[in-house]
């Protein structure tokens, strides 16, 4: 699948939000041509048989390209989420609890709906912001306190959203694999997560 550079088509004329702004710029673009690179747009590379450091490597530069030029935090979680759900694999839930009030308060992901508040040391999410780790549980119905959300996760992986120092939040992914997580996972998603912070004002999100 051939490696697109998100950064310039969400910028290029062929981006939605430029059809407004650029009106008259893209009315000359022929329609086959702007749905092919529409439909094109958000594919997300997955190249089978490819190692985890690879994929990471490659999320690493679809993520920054995605959201370079953007600071909404809601809309950068949004894209991250999708990302994730679609270019990780074997994920049946991928997205971000924000911390409001001393509670982890849903925010944007993809797949099954999910818990809407979390205690802070309850659950893999809970503990993992609480402890300020990333958590990789290979099996879900051994980690105590699990919050079953999508009784299909056999797995999960939780990595804590810290920006100067504050705690905003959790990014988590869950499976309906075993053991599908591991560290290289880990360190994939901690590089990712901090992308999306790097890239967010985060401050409609938390208190
Ligand atoms: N399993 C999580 C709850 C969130 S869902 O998986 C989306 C937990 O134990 O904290």
């Amino acid at each position: 699948m051939e490696i697109l550079d998100l950064k310039s088509l969400l910028v290029s004329e062929y981006s939605v939000c430029s059809v407004a702004k650029f009106q008259g710029f893209l009315s000359p673009v022929p329609a086959a041509k702007l749905q092919r690179h529409l439909s094109r747009m958000f594919e997300v590379k997955t190249t089978a048989g490819a190692s985890k450091a690879d994929i990471y490597r490659e999320l690493a530069a679809q993520l920054g390209g995605l959201l370079t030029g953007e600071r909404n935090g809601l809309a950068n979680a949004a894209n991250t989420a999708a990302l994730l759900f679609q270019g990780l694999g074997d994920a049946n839930w991928a997205g971000f609890y924000f911390l409001r009030d001393g509670e982890l308060v849903l925010g944007p992901f993809q797949g099954k709906v999910a818990c809407v508040r979390l205690q802070l040391g309850r659950g893999v999410c809970g503990t993992a912001a609480q402890q300020r780790k990333t958590i990789v549980v290979p099996d879900v119905e051994k980690f105590p306190g699990h919050v079953a959300c999508d009784h299909a996760s056999r797995s999960e992986i939780v990595v804590p959203l810290i920006h100067s120092g504050k705690l905003i939040g959790v990014l988590d992914v869950d499976s309906p694999k075993l053991a599908r997580f591991d560290q290289s996972d880990a360190s994939g998603l901690e590089e990712l997560a901090g992308i999306f912070l790097a890239h967010s004002d985060l401050r409609q999100l938390v208190d």
